[in-house]
């Protein structure tokens, strides 16, 4: 058993990805005849690809059959998957490298835990998928967050008990799962939306090293 390990989710904590997801998902409401805005895109982060759909045909207030749901899934996937298609390492979130690079250097063990299905190619576009040695994904779980079933799939991959991991999250359902599996969550962004973290930062700038090395030496939860 390794001590300590790492999670990150993905949207929003290495990569600005919410804007893409947004513009897709605005595209496929106005098709149907409805206005989506970006307030609306908060209920989105950290959801799953067919929660977000439900959700949003909520909005609109539009029923669906079983087809046009499909059908809407995939047009929706196809036009995020042209926005990142162009995406590189200048998208990539102030700072997120230097902090990977530091646990890199103290060969602390590295998962990825997000709730997308395009995890993997995003961040070999971006330049970072050396870094992680697990890469636990919306293609990897039965149960999305706020389950704990993400995290807890990359702590046993990563051979590190789940009280001994530390979770870098932006959504709330994020924090609330780290916090079901015991770990510790730091939330990324607004503290008033990640009140549930055990420590919140705006963003990785304001992560230094001797907070890092708090965690690393922390005797955990
Ligand atoms: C999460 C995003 O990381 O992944 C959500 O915060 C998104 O907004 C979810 O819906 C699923 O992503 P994908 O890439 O599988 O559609
Ligand atoms: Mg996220």
């Amino acid at each position: 058993m390794k001590e300590v390990g790492f999670i990150f989710d993905l949207d929003g904590v290495i990569v600005d990805t919410a804007k893409y997801h947004y513009l897709a998902w605005r595209k496929l409401a106005n098709e149907l005849g409805f206005e989506f805005t970006k307030e609306q895109n908060e209920l989105f982060k950290g959801v799953s690809r067919k929660r977000c759909l439900e959700i949003l045909l909520d909005i609109g207030s539009v029923k669906a059959t079983q087809e046009q749901f499909d059908t809407w899934m995939i047009e929706k996937n196809e036009d995020y998957l042209a926005y990142i298609q162009k995406m590189d390492a200048s998208e990539i979130l102030p700072d997120v490298p230097r902090v990977l690079q530091y646990l890199k250097n103290k060969n602390i063990p590295i998962a990825l835990g997000s709730a997308s299905k395009n995890a993997k190619p995003i961040l070999e576009k971006v330049g970072l998928l050396s870094y992680f040695d697990s890469i636990v994904d919306g293609n990897s779980v039965t149960k999305a967050k706020p389950d704990p079933e993400v995290f807890l799939i990359a702590a046993n991959n990563l051979n590190v008990k789940a009280e001994s991991c530390v979770v870098f999250e932006d959504a709330v359902a994020g924090i609330q799962a780290a916090n079901a599996a015991g770990m510790i969550g730091i939330g990324i962004g607004d503290v008033d939306i990640l009140h549930e973290a055990d420590y919140n930062f705006k963003d990785f700038t304001e992560i230094d090293d001797s907070f890092l090395e708090l965690l690393l030496n922390k005797n955990h939860k």
